[in-house]
């Protein structure tokens, strides 16, 4: 085995499984990182292999609410031989939910669960996979968004937290400078969630581009920031010029 082995975590679909996709058969070996998205995420790894006529990956499954298990997605990626040998190539947090409600009506719970989703886990799962990072001259890479700076109606558990990823992957950038790169992307208005068809299309409107981009295009910039070999404390913004539109 001589493949680079890397981590997605919540890869069974959408933007996620388009990552998986292109590094697989960039020739990655790839853990495809599921909550529920099982079925999903086994077809993935079936038809890369298929495709490339190699093992390209494996699903491995954990709730990255729950410490346990994000402690069992750490144990079993350490003790994969082509990890224990060669280490971790890259570990791209990208699991996430997104929903919209008003601040008064939001449970606590709600923003503790995605505080642990988009800050406990990474940061866990960074200090866990460490060494194996360290060993691949690997690096890793947080999906976060555009939304800093700026207030969001209906939008404040999930805005917060994605903060706090960036800050932790640009403070990390800069204590493990040397060992392990660490960079963000940042997409635009990539893929509408279900419940907000109508706003992403007036969304839409606004980018200067026109388009803010295919979810391949997400897959390429993590792919980018994965093997470029100086950049680090990076925010890759790929939304088709959002972020400096004039609100
Ligand atoms: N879509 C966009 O246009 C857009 C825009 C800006 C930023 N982003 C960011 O880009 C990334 C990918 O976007 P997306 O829309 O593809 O993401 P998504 O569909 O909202 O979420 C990706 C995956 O996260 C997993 N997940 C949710 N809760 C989890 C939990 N408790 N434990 C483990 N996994 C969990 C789910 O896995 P299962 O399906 O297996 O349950 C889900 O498929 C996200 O970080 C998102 O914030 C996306």
């Amino acid at each position: 085995m001589n493949e680079r082995a890397v981590l997605i975590t919540g890869a069974g679909q959408r933007l996620g499984a388009a990552t998986a996709t292109r590094l697989m058969d960039e020739g990655y070996y790839v853990f495809v990182h599921v909550r529920s998205s099982i079925e999903q995420a086994t077809a993935l790894v079936q038809a890369a292999a298929e495709r490339n006529g190699r093992a390209c990956g494996e699903v491995v499954v954990a709730d990255l609410t729950v410490d346990h298990a994000v402690d069992g997605l750490i144990s079993t990626v350490s003790d994969h031989d082509l990890v224990k040998g060669a280490g971790l190539f890259g570990l791209v947090h990208n699991a996430s939910f997104y929903s919209q409600s008003n601040f008064e009506e939001t449970p606590l719970e709600t923003y503790r669960s995605l505080a642990r989703l988009h800050m406990d886990a990474p940061y866990a799962l960074t200090q866990g996979l460490l060494s194996a990072l360290e060993r691949a001259g690997g690096s890793v890479v947080a999906v976060v968004d555009t939304s800093w700076g700026r207030a969001w109606g209906g939008l404040a558990h999930y805005t917060s937290t994605k903060a706090g990823l960036r800050q932790l992957m640009l403070n990390l950038a800069g204590e493990l400078a040397g060992r392990v790169r660490v960079n963000c992307l940042a997409p635009g208005a990539i893929m509408a969630a279900d419940w907000e068809a109508d706003h992403f299309a007036s969304v839409l409107e606004k980018v200067p581009l026109g388009r803010s981009g295919k979810a391949d295009d997400i897959a390429a910039g993590i792919a980018f920031l994965l093997t470029h070999p100086t950049l680090s404390g990076h925010v890759l913004h790929v939304d088709g010029g959002w972020s400096i539109h004039e609100q």
